[in-house]
């Protein structure tokens, strides 16, 4: 069994809940007491709270349902990889494009090197969130890739209301909050240009159950289970997510942004709120006035309504 196998091996055991101890688990593997501490170790350093009590064992602090590949695999028509351990969802599709059809999907449950956009980290521990990304080829070009993030969005925070989550707000042009907090983020990469269509890889990354302990974030965030108000599966909001994107994404192949502004504009966390948009070392002040037909984000200043559109651009409150 390779290294990582051994700890997935463990976590799926600890993952039935109660106490286990480093003699019950070694004998199921096939290992000593000591590689099975080594083993819970490692496994604390991918973000997941174990503690131990003398003379019981190893017992997880939060209950974890893993992911799983039959019961993702039963609900879906469409190609997936479950990769339990990855430096990153998006490098993953990025890297094998050549080999995948378009709506091809990696889900993962720790990512060494999660990314967010402009080389910024996203904390990625174990178990307790949702690291998606999905391969699109987009035959509108890359002109047309401006909006993904803004469909996909919109599809999420849809997804989650017809699962009975409500409140998730959209922050142009690519994160999730609720509360002002960050809840997820959407990153959308460019793996090559073909003829006219774009190759793009679409991740998001959602927190779901997230420990206060971690570290390396440095701005509020929040857990999906702050937002909802009964218990909800991870396999099912997979399933849910993977469906919502693909009807989202044929949808604006097929009729553009337009069906999209306004369901993403009554999700906007900032309308008629005051913010900056950071574009480099200028700033700009204004009302937010929710997007336009091109996805561009409209805000209103001294000088009227003007519209700012740009991958370089970050808009804070003000
Ligand atoms: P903008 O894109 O508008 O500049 P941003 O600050 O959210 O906004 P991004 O590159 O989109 O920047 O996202 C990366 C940032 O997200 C990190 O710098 C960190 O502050 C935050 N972050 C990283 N991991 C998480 C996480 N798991 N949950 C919430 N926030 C996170
Ligand atoms: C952001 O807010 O900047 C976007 C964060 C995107 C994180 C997701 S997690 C799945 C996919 N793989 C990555 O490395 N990043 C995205």
């Amino acid at each position: 069994m390779k290294e990582h196998q051994m700890k997935l091996a463990i976590l799926n055991q600890l993952s039935k809940g109660g106490f286990h101890s480093g003699e019950a688990l070694g004998e199921q593997l096939g290992i000593s007491r000591a590689a099975v501490s080594k083993h819970i170790k490692g496994i604390q350093q991918w973000g997941v709270d174990i503690f131990r009590v003398q003379g019981k064992g190893y017992q997880l602090a939060q209950p974890m349902e893993l992911l799983s590949e039959q019961a993702i695999g039963d609900a879906l028509t469409t190609p997936f990889e479950l990769i339990p351990i990855i430096d990153s969802t998006n490098q993953y599709l990025l890297d094998k494009q050549d080999l995948l059809d378009s709506g091809s999907v990696c889900i993962s449950e720790y990512q060494a090197k999660g990314r967010g956009r402009r080389g910024r980290q996203w904390v990625s521990p174990f178990g307790s969130n949702l690291y998606l990304s999905m391969y699109w080829r987009l035959e509108a070009g890359m002109a047309a890739a401006m909006g993904l993030s803004l469909v996909v969005g919109v599809a999420i925070v849809e997804a989650l209301q017809s699962l009975g989550i409500n409140g998730v707000k959209l922050k142009w042009p690519n994160d999730l909050y609720y509360q002002d907090k960050k809840l997820a983020g959407i990153l959308v990469e460019m793996s090559g240009q073909a003829g006219g269509a774009a190759n793009l890889v679409i991740g998001m990354g959602m927190n779901l159950n997230m420990s206060e302990q971690v570290t390396g974030i440095d701005q509020p965030w929040t857990s999906l289970s702050e937002v909802a108000d009964k218990p909800f599966s991870r396999n099912e909001l997979v399933v849910a997510f993977i469906k919502a994107w693909h009807a989202a994404l044929e949808d604006y192949e097929l009729r553009g942004l337009h069906g999209f502004v306004e369901r993403w504009n009554q999700h906007d966390n900032f309308l008629e709120r005051e913010v900056k948009l950071i574009m480099g070392a200028r700033e700009v002040k204004g009302i937010v006035k929710g997007i336009d037909a091109t996805g561009a984000v409209l805000l209103e200043t001294e000088r009227g309504v003007e519209a700012y559109v740009g991958g370089e651009i970050s808009l804070r409150k003000a």
